[in-house]
């Protein structure tokens, strides 16, 4: 369930009607529910209640200051990959003590910025990172706390791009071994070994293969104890997915999520982490478009909208699929016509859904792509010199611009020409 229903036929987030929105905004824009998001971090809460856990939400999925700032207040930790987004969680009031810094090319730089700010745990993906952190943590005179990410060879059963428990794909130290390499982080003088961290893929709708990584990573808690390592926390990463579309998914639910964090983990005695992005914030945004054209073609009807793959890139990228909403809900009974929704861009590549059954819709009605609140905003660009798509925050009966849309002047003022050219 989300914040984004109708209300006398127009679609609202919360108690704001999109259309007020659209009025003072201009589209296209995203907007998040903090509604929305507070209901899924609690979900996960509700989920793991009883267990000693901390829910780290991923940064990556949506990094905007207010965003964090919501979660934040309700306790949440985060997950950063780098240190932009480590100084995102910080700028939004969270303390190091509750960020977790994953991703498998930490640089020093990033390694010493995060040791001097206070962080919670580095989740180590490789040997050569393990010594870097030691020397610099033990340079300073700390010991970093780490867990390993290790790779448990499973297949998430995702889209191939995201997924990354398999031993071919990039991530982790390979399970078997870990071992090794736990023993050589031991002894080095600038680390503190805390736990384990797995992390398979995103947008798993099978609950299966979480089983399974658990399980090797409970198998492998034990060995590490036996062999001496105080093994306090678990970090399980993140990876539930979301139904995309409203009528034939049924991911799976949160409380059974937990149910196999409790029965694979569960009696280790440690402290669970996870790692959630998509979860809790995919369905608490939308983006919001106008129709620019509607374009007969050849036996074929396109949907000319004023956003693109550039502010919205997961049906371009991953072939993903984005429910479409009219903003004014059609009467019913009315006749869909099918058209390709299309943006501006000058690729073919810039088409969000082919033949998709849509009221008519003519030159200005507004339209929303649903479940945009994760790997939307975050993964725009400006290609086309497109500005910046902004981003709005409702509470309530409450709006505010939490990313403004940049001006031309902006957009090329970041550029340069040299005094010699
Ligand atoms: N932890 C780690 C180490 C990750 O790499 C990720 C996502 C997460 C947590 C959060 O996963 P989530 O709970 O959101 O599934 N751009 C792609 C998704 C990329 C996910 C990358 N890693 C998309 O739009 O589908």
């Amino acid at each position: 369930m989300d914040h984004f229903l109708y209300h006398n036929g127009v679609l609202h987030a919360e108690g704001v009607p999109i259309t007020e929105i659209a009025a003072a905004v201009g589209t296209p824009f995203y907007v998040y529910s903090a509604a929305t998001l507070a209901r899924h971090y609690g979900l996960l809460a509700e989920a793991l209640a009883g267990l000693p856990h901390l829910i780290c939400y991923s940064v990556k999925a949506n990094g905007n200051l207010a965003v964090l700032k919501v979660l934040g207040d309700l306790g949440a930790g985060m997950d950063v990959v780098s240190g932009g987004e480590y100084l995102r969680a910080r700028a939004a009031g969270v303390p190091g003590s509750r960020i977790v810094f994953s991703g498998v090319g930490k640089t020093r730089g990033e390694l010493r910025l995060t040791l001097e700010g206070g962080i919670r745990q580095f989740n180590v993906e490789s040997e050569p990172e393990l010594r870097a952190l030691s020397e610099i943590a033990a340079g300073m005179g700390l010991r970093a706390p780490v867990a390993l990410r290790v790779n448990p060879d499973v297949d998430a059963k995702t889209h191939e791009k995201i997924a990354t428990g398999k031993s071919e794909n990039k991530f982790g130290i390979p399970i078997a071994k870990a071992r090794a390499v736990y023993a050589e982080a031991a002894a080095l003088p600038g680390i503190e070994v805390v736990g384990v961290d797995v992390h398979i893929g995103s947008q798993l709708t099978d609950l299966a293969p979480f089983r399974a990584a658990f399980e090797k990573v409970a198998e492998l808690t034990r060995t590490l104890r036996a062999d001496g390592h105080a093994i306090s926390r678990l970090d399980l990463g993140g990876g539930l997915g979301i139904p995309y579309t409203r009528s034939n998914e049924a991911p799976p639910l949160p409380h059974d999520y937990g149910q196999v964090i409790r029965e694979t983990v569960g009696n280790l005695g440690c402290e669970i982490e996870i790692e959630p992005g998509r979860f809790i914030a995919g369905n608490a945004g939308l983006l919001v478009a106008s129709v620019i054209w509607l374009k007969e073609g050849e036996g074929r009807r396109f949907l000319i909208v004023d956003a693109a793959m550039n502010d919205l890139a997961r049906p371009s990228m991953y072939g993903a699929h984005h429910d479409i909403v009219p903003v004014l809900e059609a009467a019913p009974g009315l006749e869909h016509g099918l058209y390709d929704v299309v943006g501006p861009v000058c690729e073919t590549g810039d088409t969000f859904a082919r033949a998709r059954a849509l009221p008519e819709m003519g030159e200005g009605a507004l339209l929303a792509f649903r479940s945009a609140g994760a790997y939307g905003a975050v993964m725009a660009s400006e290609y086309n010199t497109r500005p910046l798509v902004p981003e709005v925050l409702v509470r309530g009966d409450h709006f505010a611009v939490i990313r403004a849309r940049p001006s031309f002047d902006e957009i090329l003022g970041r550029d340069t020409i040299p005094e010699w050219l």
